[in-house]
């Protein structure tokens, strides 16, 4: 595979970034656990907002479900510092996979769509994970990270653990691709979309759009319930309408779904 631009120094991703707060501040580490555990740290410390935490490696990165995620060299881990307000804290699901879809295509030309209620997957195979974990204090929010992980080049045959199916750029496009340049249009993303979630609807409609889910015969397990029926629609707050086989509807705020043919 050929060599790409892949210095992830705070040097190199914010050098004419064009954020106004987002990526403005880069605390960068070569090998941490997770990226999740220092940005908390960072928050309950004051990191002004749109600090982003970033490693090449981590050695205990965190999933959805208390799952471990996978973060060899090659892929792309970070942690974004946000303050939303407590009424925004749902949109920020929307905000990160949708950023992550555009990158994708602005900086690939690769299709994907999102798996409700944040997976990025191409052909069907995950590419992107995304854990929002937040403290709220007496119904405020004192602070929310966004963590993204990318499966940017990366051979994920060589990885047996990866839960499947599962996909990354390289092994999409046949090449390696420039981590820099997907971190620093990421990030421009993010806050585009970040600020337009603040003052409208519009990133609730792309994010519907841009759902693999809907329309689809799902089984969706929630804590320790699992439901089956078909993906009825998505509500504003990012919750998911299962509508089961006796017409029953049920609202989803959380949890894991498998798409059924
Ligand atoms: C999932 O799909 O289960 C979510 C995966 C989230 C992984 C990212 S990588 C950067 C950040 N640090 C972590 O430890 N986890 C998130």
């Amino acid at each position: 595979m050929g060599i790409v631009a892949d210095d992830l120094s705070p040097a190199a991703i914010t050098s004419g970034l064009a954020t106004h707060f987002i990526g403005q501040r880069i605390i960068y580490y070569s090998r941490i656990p997770s990226t999740m555990e220092v940005a908390k740290k960072e928050a309950l410390q004051g990191a002004p907002e749109g600090t982003v935490v970033i490693t090449d490696e981590q050695t205990a990165g965190k999933g959805r479900m208390r799952r471990v995620w996978l973060s060899p060299k090659g892929c792309i881990a970070l942690s974004v510092i946000l303050y939303p307000n407590i009424a925004h804290l749902s949109s920020l699901i929307m905000v990160a996979s949708l950023a992550v879809v555009h990158t994708i295509a602005a900086v690939t030309g690769l299709w994907s769509r999102i798996k409700w209620p944040n997976d990025v997957l191409i052909n069907g195979k995950k590419v992107c994970g995304i854990l929002i974990e937040s403290g709220v204090r007496d119904s405020s929010i004192d602070y929310a990270v966004v963590g993204i992980g990318i499966n940017a080049n990366l051979k994920t045959a060589h990885f047996a653990e990866v839960s499947l199916p599962a996909t990354s750029l390289s092994d999409e496009l046949g090449r390696n691709v420039s981590r820099l340049e997907l971190v620093r249009r990421l990030l421009v993303e993010i806050e585009r979309l970040y600020l337009s979630a603040q003052s409208g609807e519009a990133v609730y409609q792309e994010w519907r759009d841009n759902l693999e889910t809907l329309g689809r015969r799902i089984h969706a397990r929630s804590g320790n319930t699992v439901y089956e029926g078909i993906a009825e629609s998505v509500a504003k707050d990012g919750s998911l309408m299962l509508r089961g086989s006796d017409g029953s509807l049920t609202k989803l705020t959380a949890g894991d779904v498998t798409l059924r043919e």
